[in-house]
């Protein structure tokens, strides 16, 4: 009898069991997934799964599996919710474990890089009073009797660190009250946002880029042939990356066929926001990261500020990938004091519940920017993942909470 050893290493061990160690009770009923302790000598052994092998002398059962593990786990005959449903025992299996493995090298690898870069990590409250990505995807609760909401970004509060931290980041779980299921929409996520003062748009587009080119090096430095397993046709992005402003985003759909509407083959127009479908139609048709720029002010939130060169756009950039779409979402933040107001208004805002935040323009402020990236996201793309959900360890998404 042979079994695969597992013990929360990266290894694995094939044990040899021999005449009536195979033979006895618990070796007949025994099931996937049961623990043990084994005696015996470990053997080099090229044929093995990892080059080992372990002959048992001796076994013990600590505790027995159910028989019905492999059913609780099985794609084929499983639904989708029944899996995420058992993703407490579908994450003991070899694939999930890698990209497990991969999320915590890569989100280590994503600190390496901005440490090395002199950022200060920050941890922002989750628990807030005010908006930063619109109304619609909130998530609302009762504070003692006040009205809160679960964080859609910690960009406000980094904002507020920059005058006296420098460079800042935050690696925050932030939240989305997403109406839709798809398969880049989670409604939490981990969020990587960083803050650089006295920068220019240039600036933050060089800095996307360099984090999007240094992180992935880091990766393939630090995974070994993890990532070859997972992503064997990966490949590193190199510089520069294309730039492309939204009105030849607009232009480039009306050219190839990119629709609004698939049915009525009604164009894009400018001041369409392009939705993910489109937008990943464009991307693969492209097929190559893309750093979208300049958005019109009226799809962009209230804190943007507008192009020098044309008071209607703002200079905002989503960066996006072929396969995925949008990963990093970016701007110059507005630091006249006025004009934010006036984007408060515009938005229908309240001012007066920002007012930590209007203050920074109010005692030496200073221009910059900053962009935020869903982990998620970079992982589905650095690991050839189809869906979101397979990236996370217990996904949260619409209708969806459990374990
Ligand atoms: O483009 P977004 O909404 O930008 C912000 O939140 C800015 N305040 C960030 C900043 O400038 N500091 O979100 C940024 C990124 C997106 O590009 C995407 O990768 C991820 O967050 N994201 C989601 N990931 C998974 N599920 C969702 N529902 C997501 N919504 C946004």
């Amino acid at each position: 009898m042979f079994v695969n050893l597992r013990d929360g290493s990266e290894i694995m061990l094939q044990c040899i069991f021999q005449n009536e160690l195979s033979n006895c009770y618990d070796a007949l009923t025994l099931h996937r997934e049961a623990s043990i302790t084994v005696y015996g000598i470990i053997k080099k052994d090229d044929r093995a799964l990892d080059g080992y092998e372990l002959t048992v002398d001796f076994w013990e059962l600590i505790c027995a599996s159910a028989g019905e593990f492999d059913s609780k786990i099985n794609k084929d005959s499983s639904n989708v919710s029944k899996l995420m449903n058992n993703r407490h025992l579908v994450i003991r299996q070899e694939e999930t474990t890698l990209i497990l493995r991969m999320r915590s090298i890569i989100t280590q690898c994503f600190r390496n890089v901005l440490f090395k870069n002199k950022y200060t990590e920050v941890t922002c409250p989750t628990l807030v009073q005010t908006q930063v990505e619109g109304g619609s995807t909130l998530f609302s609760l009762d504070y003692y009797g006040e009205p809160a909401y679960l964080t859609q970004s910690s960009q406000l509060y980094l904002e507020t660190c920059i005058y006296s931290l420098g460079n800042v980041f935050s690696l925050m779980p932030s939240y989305r009250a997403e109406k839709s299921r798809t398969r880049r929409h989670l409604s939490e996520y981990i969020h990587l946002e960083t803050e650089v003062a006295f920068i220019t748009f240039d600036d933050l587009l060089n800095n996307i880029e360099d984090l999007i080119c240094d992180v992935s090096q880091e990766v393939v430095k630090n995974s070994g042939e993890m990532l070859k397993q997972l992503n064997p046709n990966f490949k590193l992005p190199t510089k520069p990356i294309k730039r492309m402003d939204y009105s030849d985003a607009i232009k480039y759909c009306q050219e190839n066929d990119i629709y609004k509407d698939e049915e009525t083959k009604e164009h894009f127009v400018f001041g369409d926001d392009i939705p993910e479908g489109p937008e990943r139609k464009m991307t693969e048709m492209i097929d190559e990261p893309i750093l979208l720029c300049r958005f019109p002010a009226n799809i962009k939130a209230f804190y943007m500020s507008r192009c020098p060169e044309n008071q209607n756009l703002t200079e905002s950039v989503d960066l996006l990938m072929p396969g995925v779409g949008e990963i990093i979402g970016g701007s110059m933040r507005e630091w006249d004091y006025d004009r934010l107001i006036a984007g408060f208004k515009k938005h229908g805002i309240d001012p007066s519940d920002y007012y930590w935040y209007t203050d920074l323009r109010k005692f030496g402020s200073v221009p910059h920017g900053g962009y935020g990236l869903g982990i998620e996201r970079f992982l589905c793309w650095i690991l050839g993942q189809y869906h979101i959900r397979d990236v996370c360890l217990y996904p949260r998404y619409m209708n969806h909470c459990t374990p």
